[in-house]
């Protein structure tokens, strides 16, 4: 804990999903994303989403995260339910209720690591002090010291995703999503990164919740929820089970992962 989480992060650690379903219509043709997915975390943790391409991770991740809403369902989050929120509670939600982390880096090139991460906090105006602060000791906990000033160009993948990691934990939610977010990362820098995910989880009490299709990733979750063609295809407790086992697991009630 670096004493900056705020008394929002407490009643932040329960996302529930109840028949959650959205579909895309593109040039005529409709796409059933979500056909009614339930889903239910009540503890903080480190948490995974698994399933085969198309199978509607990174659709479900959008709509907890507030990126886009859905047809039909609830989601709650703490006590507030994201489904009923106008657009101005639901940019405030995005801003400060969560965190979200991609494959793709999403930084702004033209930005130090610094003016990068403390961007959530000139949107809100806060004072250049307070960011300043903030930004240096969230890029610390990131092991980021000594890369501040330096552009997203100038920096591995795995500083990049850290970078938007710290970004991501500006206003101390209490829930981090990341999709895939060593999808661009070699097995070293995945590995780390899974690690800081993890240690998030612990530190910080925040629940974080992660679409991997990497077995060495899963295995480190309590729990990862399964998707098969937008419905829940099993949740499996993974504490216990090594990356083989999950894996085997998986494809059980996935296909292949
Ligand atoms: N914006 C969109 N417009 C139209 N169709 C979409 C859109 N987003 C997703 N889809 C479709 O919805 C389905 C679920 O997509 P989603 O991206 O959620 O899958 P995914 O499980 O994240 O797959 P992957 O592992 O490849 O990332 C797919 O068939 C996809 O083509
Ligand atoms: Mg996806």
């Amino acid at each position: 804990m670096n004493g900056m989480a705020e008394p929002s992060t407490q009643s932040m650690q329960r996302i529930m999903v109840r028949d959650l379903a959205k579909s895309y219509t593109v040039g005529g043709r409709r796409v059933d994303a979500l056909r009614g997915v339930d889903l239910t975390i009540e503890e903080s943790g480190f948490y995974g989403v698994m399933g085969a391409s198309g199978s509607g991770k990174s659709t479900l991740l959008h709509l907890l995260s507030g990126l886009d809403k859905a047809d039909r369902g609830t989601i709650t989050v703490g006590e507030t339910a994201v489904d009923d929120l106008d657009e101005q509670a639901l940019t405030m939600y995005r801003r400060r209720s969560v965190g979200v982390i991609f494959q793709k880096f999403n930084l702004l090139p033209t930005l130090t690591a610094l003016e990068n991460v403390v961007l959530p906090g000139v949107l809100e105006k806060l004072p250049p002090a307070e960011l300043d602060a903030r930004g240096r000791s969230l890029l610390e906990d990131m092991g980021l010291s000594d890369r501040v000033d330096h552009r997203p160009d100038a920096l591995s993948g795995g500083e990049q995703q850290r970078v938007a990691i710290a970004r991501a934990l500006f206003f101390s939610p209490g829930i981090l999503f990341a999709d895939e977010p060593t999808g661009n990362l070699d097995m070293v820098s995945s590995d780390r990164l899974w690690s800081v995910l993890e240690r998030l989880a612990g530190e910080r009490n925040m629940i974080v919740l992660m679409v991997t299709h990497e077995a060495e990733a899963a295995a480190r979750c309590r729990q990862v929820f399964v998707l098969r063609d937008g419905r829940n295809a099993g949740v499996i407790d993974a504490e216990e089970l090594d990356p083989s086992e999950l894996a085997a697991r998986a494809a059980s009630v996935a296909g292949p992962v």
